[in-house]
């Protein structure tokens, strides 16, 4: 029976991980060079951000769900590899969305629109899973990448939550209902940040 991989065996699948974000990064940052360039349209990439799980990351989350941490259950996480691209404006999360996906060779294997459809607490980002081809001296292998697309308010949103989430055992039972507003307010400020941009044409 496969058992738990070790630290040694998951840093082998992880830089597998590795090759295919290299890959998509680069897309993005290219994508995003020509966005610098270019004068007739506005640039949408706020930020770029990426990691590789954590072998204690990936743990933890197998055990939350009850498995063993197999090599299996490893690749069928799919964000063993991460990007965040970060932009000013609402409308831009889906520019920079088509750009991607309208590449060769990048595979969309999920799509998650919690933008349209926020969480219940009020997160909200659009989440992809893509599957990328990465050349070997005589392989080639499919590897996927979580791709997280969000604007700065958004993102300012779900790392406040996140911070207090994993930093707070006892988080207040007002929690909930502040996060909810506080959401709220800043799905406005995106909505009004597209107007003033819109109207001063700036
Ligand atoms: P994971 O087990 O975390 O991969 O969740 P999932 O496979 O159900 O996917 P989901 O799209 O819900 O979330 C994937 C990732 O989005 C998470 O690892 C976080 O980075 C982010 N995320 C999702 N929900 C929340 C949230 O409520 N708050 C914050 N801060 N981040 C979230
Ligand atoms: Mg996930």
């Amino acid at each position: 029976m496969e058992e738990k991989l070790t630290k040694d065996e998951y840093d082998k699948y992880t830089a597998l991980c590795e090759c295919g974000m290299r890959i998509v990064l680069a897309r993005i940052e290219n994508l995003r060079q020509e966005a610098e360039i270019a004068t007739t349209s506005r640039n949408p990439y706020a930020g770029i951000q990426h990691r590789i799980k954590t072998y204690e990351s990936a743990m933890n989350k197998c055990a939350d769900r009850g498995l063993p941490g197999r090599l299996k259950d490893i690749r069928a996480m799919h964000d063993i590899a991460g990007i965040r691209i970060i932009t000013l404006y609402k409308d831009d999360v889906y520019r920079v969305r088509d750009a991607l996906v309208r590449q060769p060779s990048i595979e969309i294997l999920e799509e998650r629109d919690y933008i349209e459809n926020p969480k219940d607490n009020g997160y909200r980002s659009l989440h992809l899973i893509i599957s990328v081809h990465v050349y070997f001296c005589e392989t080639t292998k499919s590897v996927p990448v979580e791709i997280q697309i969000r604007t700065k308010a958004m993102d300012l949103w779900a790392s406040v939550e996140h911070n207090c989430k994993y930093k707070n055992d006892a988080p207040s039972k007002d929690a909930p209902a502040m996060f909810a507003k506080i959401a709220q307010i800043l799905e406005e400020f995106d909505e009004n940040a597209i107007r003033l941009r819109d109207d001063s044409a700036c």
